[in-house]
């Protein structure tokens, strides 16, 4: 092997592995395993009404209902076999069922499997207030 080919080898191999560990640490994003704290005193940009709900049910339909079913009952046949999406309509709430915690969630994710995504950047603060509300109002949440 001659010198040159072997430095052209060498640098071409050094590329890879920069290109890898970029797009590794562009893969990674820093996500909790749980949620901060600070997401269950975030209080709602504006109060449920008729119309957050009307606006809540369609994003519901728009992006949650294929995994968390219908009603909220977590029965979609739709949704990946590999995860098993929570039902939102009892009183269990594994990650809080604040409105701020809500908003992390829809935000960012469920940690710490984050087999579901989260909407930021896809749709806006306000909707996610909107899908908040609706789902507060599925009847699994106590009422205060
Ligand atoms: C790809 C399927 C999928 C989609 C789409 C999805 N979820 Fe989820 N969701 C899950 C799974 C799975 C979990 C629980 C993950 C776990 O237990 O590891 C979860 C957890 C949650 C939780 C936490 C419940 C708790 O008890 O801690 C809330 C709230 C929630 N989802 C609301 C929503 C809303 C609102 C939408 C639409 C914006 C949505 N999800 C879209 C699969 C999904």
């Amino acid at each position: 092997m001659s010198g040159v080919f072997r430095g052209v080898v060498g640098s071409a191999a050094l590329a890879w592995s920069v290109a890898m560990g970029v797009s590794l640490m562009a893969q990674t994003p820093a996500l909790p395993q749980s949620l901060p704290a600070e997401a269950k005193k975030m209080k709602a940009a504006f109060p449920s009404s008729p119309a957050a709900l009307d606006a809540g049910k369609q994003l519901y339909g728009k992006y949650c209902r294929f995994c968390h079913g219908d009603t909220g009952a977590g029965d979609s046949k739709m949704a990946p076999k590999t995860m098993q999406p929570p039902n939102l309509t009892d009183q269990t709430w594994t990650r809080g069922s604040s409105e701020g915690e809500i908003f992390w969630i829809v935000q960012h994710g469920a940690p710490p499997k984050y087999d579901m995504k989260g909407l930021k950047g896809k749709i806006t603060d306000q909707d996610t207030w909107n899908l908040v509300h609706f789902v507060r109002s599925l009847g699994g949440v106590p009422k205060s």
